[in-house]
């Protein structure tokens, strides 16, 4: 039941923190993640794996192109990220060592489904599947699995799958990392971060009315543009996702660098543009390219650590701070806002928000 939510998106968007923890629980030591939470096979697969493979459909193929940054920059394991639906239909060349990640809420996508059904035909190393639903074909079908814990998750449009995906690909990273304190390992930061992400979820969560007073803005809109850099790009897509799914405002998804690439041709002051600002080594980069945001009319909205000396001391820009966060798990504390904007701008507009237009919670046919 929806309980006092006035619908199920909503009420799975508030239930992030409980679920965040129960993805954790029982699966972090006090400095590193316990290897048995893959199953007694994971140690020897993850001690032969080289490369990674990971494939995915819509929200899930976001989570995964997140994974790639962490992947990469914390456990030093080079990653490859497709959706499901062109994965299956190339001609992919497998490296001796791949480990071939599928992510999946329902576990039952076709394409995702057909995908791994066809890589285990190539002679990867090992499958794993990181999905909500226990006993779905995924599970069955893979050699390792990784369950989310998230929960039914009855709302069309997924919210608290896409963070506990992100909480178990962080997982991942960790128990892929080779390094040492030694050689410069920051698992024990990351840990403490990831233990502290339930209560400050329910921080940001606790914004909620001025993120719906910012929608306001967006309901008259016909698109809007999101951006991000690093790790945060992928959440910029699934921003982006959100808000054409409920409330069919066109939006797009932008590496903030390549706005001058192209997108910098639509921005005026009818093109909301809402930017996710974490501390992180790209900020300064980030806040030039939302100069140049302004600096053609358009209408910003920054979404910023509370540190990072963004304000909104100028008309045309509207920020809202959020707590500052290690930077390993602000991928998924920046989602938050955004998937709250989105739901917001779709109650406005009235769109039945928990069952979009053309939409299907589980899509088991290509
Ligand atoms: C978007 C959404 C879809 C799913 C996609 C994959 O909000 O829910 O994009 O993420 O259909 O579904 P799963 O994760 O069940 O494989």
């Amino acid at each position: 039941s929806k309980g006092d939510y006035r619908h199920f998106m909503l009420k799975e968007i508030f239930e992030q923190p409980a679920v965040i923890r129960d993805a954790l629980e029982g699966r972090l030591g006090e400095s590193s993640v316990l290897a048995e939470s893959f199953g007694p096979d994971a140690p020897a697969l993850f001690a032969k794996t080289r490369q990674i493979h990971i494939i995915a459909c819509g929200t899930s193929y976001h989570a995964g192109l997140v994974a790639r940054y962490w992947l990469e920059r914390y456990a030093g394991v080079p990653v490859q990220v497709e959706v499901a639906s062109e994965f299956r239909y190339r001609h992919p060349v497998v490296a001796e060592g791949t480990l071939f990640v599928t992510l999946s809420q329902s576990g039952e996508t076709a394409d995702t489904l057909a995908a791994l059904r066809f890589a285990k035909g190539l002679g990867y190393a090992g499958t794993l599947a990181i999905c909500n639903v226990p006993g779905s074909s995924l599970v069955r079908e893979s050699d390792l699995a990784l369950m989310t814990r998230a929960g039914p998750e009855i709302g069309v449009a997924s919210t608290k799958a896409f963070t506990t995906q992100l909480v178990a690909l962080m997982l991942l990273t960790l128990a892929l990392d080779k390094s040492t304190e030694a050689t410069g390992s920051d698992q024990a930061g990351i840990v403490a971060a990831l233990k502290t992400l339930p209560d400050i979820c329910r921080r940001v969560l606790a914004l909620d009315n001025n993120i719906e007073t910012l929608s306001q803005a967006f309901a008259e809109k016909h698109h809007a543009l999101f951006l991000g850099r690093g790790a945060h790009f992928p959440i910029a897509l699934e921003g982006a996702l959100k808000l054409k799914e409920i409330s069919y405002i066109h939006a797009e998804g932008y590496p903030a660098g390549e706005l001058k690439h192209g997108p910098l041709a639509l921005v005026d002051s009818e093109m909301p543009v809402i930017s996710v600002a974490p501390n992180d080594a790209l900020l300064e980069k980030l806040k030039s390219n939302l100069q140049e945001v302004r600096a053609r009319g358009g209408e910003l909205f920054v979404f910023a650590d509370e540190n990072v000396g963004i304000d909104d001391s100028e008309d045309d820009v509207s920020v809202l701070h959020l707590p500052h966060v290690h930077e390993a798990v602000a991928p998924l504390l920046y989602t938050l806002p955004l998937q709250l904007l989105s739901y917001h701008v779709a109650v406005l507009k009235g769109t039945d928000v928990d069952q979009p237009r053309n939409l299907a919670k589980s899509v088991t046919v290509e």
